[in-house]
């Protein structure tokens, strides 16, 4: 039984998470979408972690080898407790490499047994991120097949400037 990982803010997750979820799922028995509370992230997450983890199981209900896990722990311990050995992180652009490196290098250190494997994200996701969605949405934007359609209603929702 093959277990991994997807760890992320997801605040909140993209069509982009989701095609790297969704190949993910393809690789391995089980796979955990693995939501992190990461409170100190810049001002905060605009969503709770109850809502983006509900965004993230109603956007993968398609996929039976799913769940989707909140934590606020290191991410290795979160892998040892749940029996998983691979993380699974989507590769946008070059720009993602160095933080993501170091976050591989670090993990590794922590514990050698959980490897660190990169999907690269299709061409039509390259430059999709939480926060340009954030960004576009608060400017009154358009994000309708950046996000699913829940996630744009929730943002517009969410974003609602006051007239
Ligand atoms: O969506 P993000 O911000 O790229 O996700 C980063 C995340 C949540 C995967 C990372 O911050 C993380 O693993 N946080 C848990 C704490 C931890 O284990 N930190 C050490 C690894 S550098």
């Amino acid at each position: 039984m093959k277990r991994a990982l997807c760890p992320g803010t997801f605040d909140p997750v993209t069509n982009g998470h989701l095609d790297i979820i969704e190949r993910a799922a393809g690789l391995f028995d089980e796979l955990v979408v693995a939501v992190a509370l990461s409170a100190d992230k810049g001002s905060g997450p605009l969503f709770g972690l109850d809502e983006r983890c509900a965004f993230i199981r109603n956007a993968t209900r398609h996929l039976p080898n799913v769940s989707v896990e909140p934590f606020d722990t290191l991410l290795v311990d979160l892998a040892q407790r749940l029996d998983a050995h691979v993380i699974i992180k989507g590769l946008r652009a070059v720009t993602d490499f160095e933080r993501e490196f170091q976050m591989a290098q670090l993990n590794y250190r922590l514990d050698p047994d959980i490897e660190t494997m990169f999907i690269m994200s299709i061409p039509e996701y390259a430059y999709l991120s939480s926060s340009a969605v954030k960004e576009i949405a608060k400017h009154g934007g358009d994000v309708r097949g950046l996000v699913p359609d829940e996630v744009c209603a929730a943002l517009a929702e969410r974003l609602k400037r006051p007239r």
